[in-house]
């Protein structure tokens, strides 16, 4: 059903709670938090436009990171209110916190298209819990609840749903953002019908990640092609020998039962005909978690659909990525998540490049409509440069895996409804 969005609204003098998904990745830098990538801050400037314009008074509440209830402050949103101002020309205050009689003084004194970021939601424990009397906190200081947060949607938390509930009880309005619209727009409706062929590109590590988006994606697409890590499950599955690539041992059966679904729905469902194989050899380095890094040594294409015992598979070979492309190219609506391989490393990068090209060239050259389903595929498509010859991309991870897995997000359903 529809639900209300900001254009529905007149917020003029009044206090609007704005939920954004600024959850952007930062990196310290010379003891200052810088932010890597801002498209999530740049992603809501038309709803923050439209709302100033209207003279509402903007309070925008977010997450960042995973703090644990901590005031961790490496996770304080307050480099993202700096960036933020230079993105709208225009001031934006920064409260650090985001309740309590300080907060709601510096509310009272806003005027219309005045700009308040609220420090961290998460830095309280009730955020994540979807406390009530955290909700009614919260919800103290708004008269209209927008929710531009998409990324952050699949979440059943105060800010992302609490805050909503509490406004709609009292007879307020819960509107999605002109993002979150776009987003569900590109998300559900064109993909629910879509101009045909319909095309799926499916990659990444685990295909328990991905299953239930397979699942209810062969009841659309006319072909799937699998990359990436979990391309070796299948392999599995078909009983071939995966050497070190990685796997799910457990999973086979979601996979043959993936197959057999295909078969059975005439669906094209496509697995790598050839890969990129390389020998793992841990280093002395370790990585953020405290893993060691591995080297990967000896890389070369294999044919054999069976990989030797030493070595692991890391991208798709030169026959999948013809194959692929082709498919690609034929596409009217193309949906892609998940990388082809391990695109961080250059020499396991060409597969999910040369798909990242084959689907800007359907999208700028045949007129397909190309839909990126967020997380590390919109991180490769702009690692390529590509991203503005797409037709769109998600700002969310998680939450387009559980909206295209046709799950009702908590963050959409506790809007209003539109009649
Ligand atoms: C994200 O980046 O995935 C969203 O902002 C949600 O964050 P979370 O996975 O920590 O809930
Ligand atoms: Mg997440």
């Amino acid at each position: 059903m529809a639900k209300l969005t900001v254009r529905d609204l007149n917020v003029r003098g009044k206090r609007v709670f704005v939920r954004v998904d600024y959850n952007v990745p930062l990196e310290e830098k010379d003891g200052q938090m810088v932010i890597t990538d801002e498209t999530r801050i740049a992603e809501t400037l038309p709803t923050l436009r439209l709302l100033i314009e209207q003279g509402g008074k903007l309070i925008l509440a977010a997450h960042l990171g995973r703090p644990k209830a901590k005031r961790e402050p490496t996770m304080s949103l307050r480099p993202v209110a700096v960036r933020l101002a230079e993105l709208l020309l225009q001031p934006v205050a920064f409260a650090d916190d985001c309740i309590g009689e300080k907060v709601e003084k510096t509310i009272g004194i806003m005027k219309p298209g005045d700009v308040l970021l609220l420090e961290n939601v998460r830095y309280y424990a009730e955020e994540e819990a979807n406390d009530p009397v955290f909700a009614e906190k919260l919800a103290k200081v708004a008269d209209v609840y927008v929710n531009d947060a998409f990324g952050a949607a699949h979440r059943a938390h105060t800010s992302t749903e609490g805050v909503a509930r509490v406004v709609a009880k009292r007879g307020g309005q819960c509107a999605a953002g002109l993002l979150m619209e776009r987003e569900l727009k590109f998300l559900g409706d064109e993909l629910d019908k879509p101009a045909r062929p319909f095309v799926v590109i499916l990659g990444g590590a685990k295909v328990s990640d991905k299953i239930l988006v397979i699942d209810r994606l062969l009841e659309k697409a006319d072909a799937i092609l699998i990359g990436g890590a979990m391309a070796y499950t299948f392999r599995l599955a078909q009983g071939y020998k995966t050497g070190k690539s990685l796997i799910e041992a457990d999973k086979t059966d979601v996979a043959r039962a993936a197959l057999a679904k295909a078969q059975q729905r005439g669906v094209k469902f496509l697995v790598p005909l050839d890969d990129i194989i390389a020998e793992p050899v841990k280093t002395d380095k370790l990585d953020k978690k405290g893993k060691p890094v591995m080297d990967y040594q000896a890389v070369r294409v294999n044919t054999d659909p069976n990989c030797p015992d030493n070595a692991a598979g890391l991208d798709v070979g030169p026959a999948t990525v013809k194959a692929y492309s082709d498919e690609v190219l034929r596409a009217k609506t193309i949906l892609w998540n998940g990388p082809m391989g391990l695109f961080e490393d250059k020499r396991f990068a060409e597969g999910t490049n040369a798909v990242a090209r084959a689907v800007a060239q359907a999208t700028q050259q045949n007129g397909a409509k190309s839909i990126i389903g967020g997380g590390d595929s919109v991180k490769a498509i702009n690692k390529a440069k590509l991203g503005s010859q797409v037709t769109f991309m998600s700002t969310g991870g998680g939450a387009s895996l559980e909206f295209l897995e046709g799950k009702v997000l908590p963050g959409v359903a506790a809007l209003t409804e539109k009649f």
